[in-house]
């Protein structure tokens, strides 16, 4: 029986993906940039074991069993069965999961904890595939933007513009400019509307196709501000589309208001900071949690300024870290 562990960070999106051209494979409708972060990781440990039924051990990040988001629970054991059919194997599973982060707050769990799981069943069932074929496998979870967290660095899913079934690909190494994410917890608790009830939500939004005409210059802004390492430059793009996500979540039908008070006063914030010559600008996923992008010599001021905001719960200090990767130390 093979057991395997693999350890995979969260990532925060700079261009959203945000709709589906096709639900089924999981094409998104356009390209997003997302930098993968070090710290806020997912481990994951699958054994092939005998008996008919896959079994799926959830941990809470001291290491006792906690109770799963549904959604996430449901799309385990689907990605279980797809890993199954792909490996040509019959045999179940056992896994067991686990964040060291808040989990569906904003912070992409499922992105960090589908990219670990794949690459863990993957190992257990013995297939050896490369980056690519992982990025594709993690994606048909139905986390897309589990594509991205097999990668380290900032990354681009599809990594071809053009082809909405590439993989995700690495567009600058972790090392080619160390930013800091500051993700700020406004709150714990999981979000009401889950991306994927979003991604169809989105479609609706009057204001969608003009997001897509004003996406290819936005990405080409933030490549080209991550090429030259222009924070000025980035700052405005990211800000930009982390509210036009938001418009369009607020304008789709039903509309969906991921933001909370505390979502506003941190935005608030980091404008004044960036007004007083900080490098800081700010950018929100589909939840209430602010992540302020910073550069390292800005980082330890803004963490301080953050702390103390009305209602912050917590601010994570996280920075670019790498590739998805096996690891020794098992959950079970
Ligand atoms: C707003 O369908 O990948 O975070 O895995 O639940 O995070 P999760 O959902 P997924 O959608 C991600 C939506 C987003 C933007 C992004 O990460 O690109």
């Amino acid at each position: 029986m093979a057991k395997c562990t693999a350890v995979a960070a969260a990532n925060i999106a700079l261009i959203k993906y945000w709709g589906m051209q096709d639900a089924d494979r999981v094409w998104p409708t356009n390209p997003s940039i997302s930098m993968t972060l070090r710290h806020c990781v997912s481990r994951s440990t699958v054994e092939t074991i005998a008996g008919n039924e896959d079994e799926v051990l959830y941990l809470s990040d001291d290491g006792v069993p906690a109770p799963a988001d549904a959604e996430f629970a449901a799309g385990v054991l689907r990605h279980l069965q797809r890993m199954r059919v792909l490996a040509d194997r019959r045999e179940a599973m056992r896994v067991a999961t686990v964040n060291n982060f808040p989990t569906g707050a904003g912070i992409a769990s499922s992105a960090s904890g589908f990219a670990a799981l794949t690459m863990a069943a993957a190992g257990a069932l013995e297939l050896q595939p490369d980056a690519p074929q992982l990025s594709r496998w993690a994606r048909m979870s139905g986390s897309g933007s589990a594509a991205r967290s097999i990668l380290g660095g900032f990354v681009q899913w599809p990594g071809d513009a053009g082809d909405p079934d590439a993989p995700a690909q690495r567009i600058f190494d972790r090392g080619h400019w160390p930013l800091r994410d500051l993700i700020v917890v406004v709150d714990r608790e999981p979000k009401e509307v889950s991306s994927r009830e979003g991604h169809r939500r989105a479609l609706t939004s009057p204001y969608y196709s003009v997001r897509q005409t004003l996406l290819p210059r936005r990405a080409e802004r933030v490549r080209q501000a991550l090429a030259t390492r222009d924070f000025r430059q980035l700052a405005e793009a990211v800000e930009e589309e982390a509210i036009d996500l938001h418009l369009i979540a607020m304008s789709s039908r039903p509309p969906t208001f991921y933001w909370q008070a505390p979502t506003l006063t941190v935005l608030h914030a980091v404008r004044q900071l960036r007004e007083g010559g900080m490098e800081v600008c700010a950018t929100i996923d589909a939840g209430p949690n602010v992540h302020v992008l910073c550069t390292p010599r800005d980082a330890d001021r803004a963490f301080d300024v953050l702390c103390d905001l009305p209602g912050v719960v917590q601010v994570i200090a996280d920075e670019v870290g790498s590739d998805a990767h096996y690891d020794r130390s098992h959950l079970i």
